[in-house]
């Protein structure tokens, strides 16, 4: 069996030191030994043999984690903020690996979102084409009927994009304040992809939850509150993305 080879740049990336851009000047700046010999070649391909050096230091192969976060509203989905509000990596109390977020949920939504230090893992989530379904809990202001939210199926354009929506459902609707609750499904996630759907419909969201990722769901979780994925689920999402299963 071939052994499975891997750019030097990315195994130095993901050994968590730095980013894979950095690892290219380590490279460069002839930082970096493969097997003692320095080795200044960008393309160069190492396996899990090759013993790897930086500034003589061998690299520490850091395991793969994958995290669950609920996270509230008033948080950003990144690793930091320039101007210094809440992240999400803040809730991970006692995780030392250096984590980010599969994709993003806006600062004003609620719900899950998946942490990890793979990101291979990260790329075959998020690929579009991979179809892992989101669903979302959104009030919105005024009552749309099912007609007009099986639009969403076909999409609707914003900023010369198509959104669609793969399912749509009405949850319950309160006459009185104008306003209903929705279940939304998406495939994709781009850019505020509710919120901007929505409007273009003529029903503004006035508050946003993300219910489900996958196989995923937020059940035991309290808000603020995170878990690790058990290696059966890493592994059930792994598979419902390389299979493209339709969930
Ligand atoms: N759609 C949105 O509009 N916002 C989110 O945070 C996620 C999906």
């Amino acid at each position: 069996m071939s052994e499975s080879l891997e750019r030097l740049q990315k195994v130095i990336a993901k050994s968590g030191i730095t980013s894979r851009r950095k690892a290219e000047q380590l490279i460069l700046d002839g930082r970096v030994k493969v097997n003692d010999k320095v080795i200044t070649e960008l393309g160069t391909k190492v396996s899990a043999k090759d013993k790897i050096t930086v500034d003589e230091i061998p690299l520490e192969k850091e395991l793969f984690v994958y995290y669950m976060l609920y996270k509230p509203t008033g948080v950003i989905s990144s690793v930091k903020d320039d101007k210094d509000r809440k992240v999400v990596t803040d809730f991970l109390e006692g995780v030392e690996e250096r984590v980010f977020p599969i994709g993003r949920l806006d600062y004003d939504t609620s719900g899950i979102i998946l942490l990890t230090n793979d990101g291979d893992f990260a790329h075959l989530l998020m690929h579009p084409k991979h179809e892992i379904k989101k669903v979302y809990n959104a009030k919105v202001k005024g009552i749309p009927t099912k007609n007009e939210l099986n639009k969403l199926k076909k999409g609707v354009m914003s900023n010369q994009e198509r959104l669609k929506a793969v399912h749509t459902k009405i949850v319950s609707v309160d006459k009185k304040a104008n306003t209903a609750l929705l279940e939304i499904t998406l495939h994709e996630g781009k850019n505020r992809h509710v919120k901007r759907m929505m409007e273009q419909l003529g029903f503004p969201v006035l508050k946003l939850k993300r219910e489900k990722y996958g196989l995923l769901t937020l059940k035991g979780l309290k808000k603020g509150t995170y878990r690790q994925l058990t290696p059966y689920e890493v592994k059930q999402m792994k598979s419902l993305a390389s299979q493209n299963v339709k969930q």
